[in-house]
């Protein structure tokens, strides 16, 4: 399944004031320093095209978002939607999410993380670029606030389920409190592109959520 090409991005809008470089942070680290108005923050590792992060944000004015994404072109693409959209509660952050989360996110900072259809770097030799490996599990319990919720979505049910028992080996982060692989309950509610691309072609979602006790 290739990826279609990005459209072309109008040069009038300026997306300057929503991305960033992950290399060009620095900790301490106040995610907050990103928005005008500090508010419950959730953050999307892998955002891709960045609709997760556009819709999200529209829906809840009130609490703000950082997309983050490796790739420059998809990572500027999310951030030219984000500001011809006008959103000023969402963010996109070019770069390594793994480095983002260990090197710069402060504990106890984010509602929720998001994780949907990361790479699945099938070859044994490509595995430890996988997002979910130990350390970024570590990062991911110390970033959450108590009660926050962690959300993995991917078509791959071998990733699903290792990312499960990574999850129950290496954090106390509840057990999934829902998982299913069925398809969604109507044709537009897709979260993201990915999602969407695995509908059209009738393969099985697995879903689950994560949350940090109180
Ligand atoms: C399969 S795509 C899914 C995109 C989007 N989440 C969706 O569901 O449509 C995975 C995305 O994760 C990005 N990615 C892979 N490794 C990453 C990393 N270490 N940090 C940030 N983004 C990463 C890729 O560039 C790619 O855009």
């Amino acid at each position: 399944m290739g990826r279609r090409a990005l459209p072309k991005l109008d040069p009038e809008i300026d997306f300057s004031r929503h991305i960033s470089e992950v290399d060009d942070l620095r900790a301490p680290f106040c995610p907050q320093s990103l928005f005008p108005q500090s508010s419950d923050l959730e953050i999307e590792i892998g955002s891709g095209k960045g609709l997760f992060v556009l819709n999200e944000s529209g829906k809840h004015p009130e609490r703000n978002y950082i997309g983050n994404e490796i790739a420059h072109k998809y990572c500027k693409f999310a951030a030219y939607r984000l500001a011809k959209s006008e959103r000023n509660n969402a963010v996109m952050l070019r770069g390594d999410g793994l480095k983002f989360f260990r090197e710069l996110l402060p504990d106890q900072c984010a509602v929720a993380v998001h994780v949907y259809f990361p790479d699945p770097w099938w070859k044994e030799r490509h595995r430890r670029r996988r997002v979910i490996q130990p350390g970024f599990i570590a990062d991911l319990e110390r970033v959450l606030v108590p009660g926050g919720v962690f959300h993995f979505w991917t078509d791959v049910e071998q990733y699903f389920e290792e990312t499960i028992e990574k999850l129950a080996e290496h954090s106390d982060l509840s057990p999934p409190i829902h998982v299913e692989a069925t398809p969604a309950e109507h044709d537009m509610d897709y979260r993201t592109h990915f999602e969407r691309r695995m509908r059209k072609y009738d393969h099985d979602v697995f879903r689950a959520q994560f949350k940090k006790s109180l």
